[in-house]
């Protein structure tokens, strides 16, 4: 292979090189194109742009492939711990024993909130959106630990990424509290991160939850298998808003938004939605189906399709097990699970989702999971987010240390008015 691209512009020849990823993805470096040609390029929705290099996570789309720091997703499956994985994310290798063990102490002795951000949760009215509280709240810890506003080095990021990797939860499950009027459970040092997050979600003042094995390796998995999914639409603001050194708690405060919208993390939402909608006899699988391919309709079958995939998502294949596994240990028959693989199977032999290569994502069988736990539909995307932070943290903390990181800002293609006159406003 060549190690240059050529470009002809103007007729005039211009050499961009080559750039080949471990896993031998390539890219055109364009860096100077700019400068040496005076052309941009233009990419709505960055589906061909590489944001940066980044040794964290490798995806393969065509082959449905997903590794954390090189290990295959579905090696997580048999033990899972989320915790263990965060590290990994974060700190580039397993972690040894003692520095699990250091790292999961420090979970546990800050899981606390302020008892002042208590307050703030009372400000907010009991219909507020979870997510829009999550994110006001990893905001508020700015305020609560200026002391972290800054990290000068590894030690204090450290510290930093474990207070919100543990105060997530408690933010989390005291939103949930809030919106029923309930009290607020402080977090139990007795309790591990999955039994302790449930546990201030679902126990009541002397009347402890009991999680059961089952319970705590499903969330873990789920945990798990949202941690990290390279340059998605979160991810890449959590970039945006860190490459202006924004502090890590504003920059994932915004990943929270941007995880919101029904497009990204907000499907697991829509995708309960349309699977009641359906169960509720309002419309027939078949029938939503054929809505999701009429463009007029706006509509589209939630939890499928994929930017980078473009087989079978790992996650959702992992995710359908669970689902299934966790409803039959359980004695469980959730009608929305048959509905959902009869979807599944009306869309794979559909030649409109067959040609599209449209199959489902992560979102698709989430939701049921979550459902046989216990946790509201409300609290989807708030799942989603808590999953998702270390790989937040992780690509924050990658980005800082880059020598000479540049801000993000790209350039654009203006379409508007040419240079023109401002009009007094009686002569308009
Ligand atoms: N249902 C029906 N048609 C679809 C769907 C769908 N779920 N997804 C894509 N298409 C169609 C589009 O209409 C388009 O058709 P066209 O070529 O005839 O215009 C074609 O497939 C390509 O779709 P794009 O929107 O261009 O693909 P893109 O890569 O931009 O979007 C996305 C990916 C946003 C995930 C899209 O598939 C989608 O909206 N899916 C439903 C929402 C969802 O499940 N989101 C969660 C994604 S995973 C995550 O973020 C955690």
């Amino acid at each position: 292979m060549t190690d240059t691209a050529t470009l002809i512009l103007d007729g005039k020849e211009h050499q961009l090189p080559l750039v080949v990823g471990t896993e031998g993805e390539r890219a055109v470096d364009i860096q100077t194109l700019r400068n040496n040609t005076g052309y941009v390029t233009l990419d709505p929705g960055y589906a061909n742009t590489a944001s940066c290099e980044s040794a964290i996570t490798f995806i393969d789309g065509e082959k449905g492939l997903l590794h954390y720091r090189g290990i295959p997703i579905e090696q997580f499956a048999a033990h899972p711990n989320f915790v263990e994985v965060s590290w990994l994310l974060i700190f580039g290798r397993l972690p040894t024993m003692r520095e699990y063990t250091e790292f999961a102490h420090d979970l546990n002795a800050h899981a606390n909130l302020d008892e002042s951000m208590k307050h703030i949760f009372q400000g907010f009215p009991r219909s507020a959106p979870p997510m829009a509280i999550l994110s006001a709240m990893i905001n508020g810890l700015s305020c609560f630990h200026p002391e972290l506003m800054e990290l000068e080095d590894k030690t204090q990021f450290r510290r930093a990424a474990a207070r919100l990797i543990s105060k997530i939860r408690t933010i989390a499950a005291y939103a949930y509290r809030h919106s029923l009027g309930k009290p607020y459970i402080y977090p139990d040092p007795n309790l591990r991160y999955v039994p302790n997050f449930l546990h201030m979600m679902f126990s009541q003042p002397y009347e402890p939850y009991y999680c059961d094995e089952d319970v705590r390796d499903a969330v873990n998995l789920l945990l798990i298998l949202h941690a990290d999914h390279e340059q998605n639409c979160s991810t890449s603001t959590v970039r945006m808003v860190g490459s202006s050194q924004a502090n890590l708690f504003a920059s994932c405060a915004a990943g929270v938004c941007a995880l919101w919208g029904p497009r990204h993390g907000g499907a697991n939402v829509e995708v309960l939605h349309m699977l009641e909608q359906i169960h509720a006899g309002q419309i027939t699988p078949e029938e939503y189906v054929a809505m999701a391919k009429d463009k007029e309709s706006k509509v589209r079958l939630m939890g499928f399709g994929h930017r980078v995939y473009k087989n079978f998502d790992p996650r959702a294949k992992m995710l359908a097990k669970v689902a299934e596994r966790l409803l039959r240990d359980r004695g469980k028959n959730d009608p929305l699970l048959n509905i959902a693989r009869k979807l599944e199977e009306i869309a794979l032999e559909d030649p409109y989702f067959v040609e599209r290569k449209l199959y489902p994502n992560v979102d698709f069988y989430s939701g049921i999971i979550m459902r046989a736990i216990g946790i509201p539909t409300s609290m989807f995307t708030v799942m989603f987010a808590i999953g998702r932070l270390p790989g937040w943290i992780a690509h924050w903390w990658e980005q800082n240390q880059e020598a000479g990181g540049m801000i993000a800002r790209p350039r654009q293609v203006y379409t508007g008015n040419n240079s023109t006159d401002y009009l007094l406003m009686e002569r308009r």
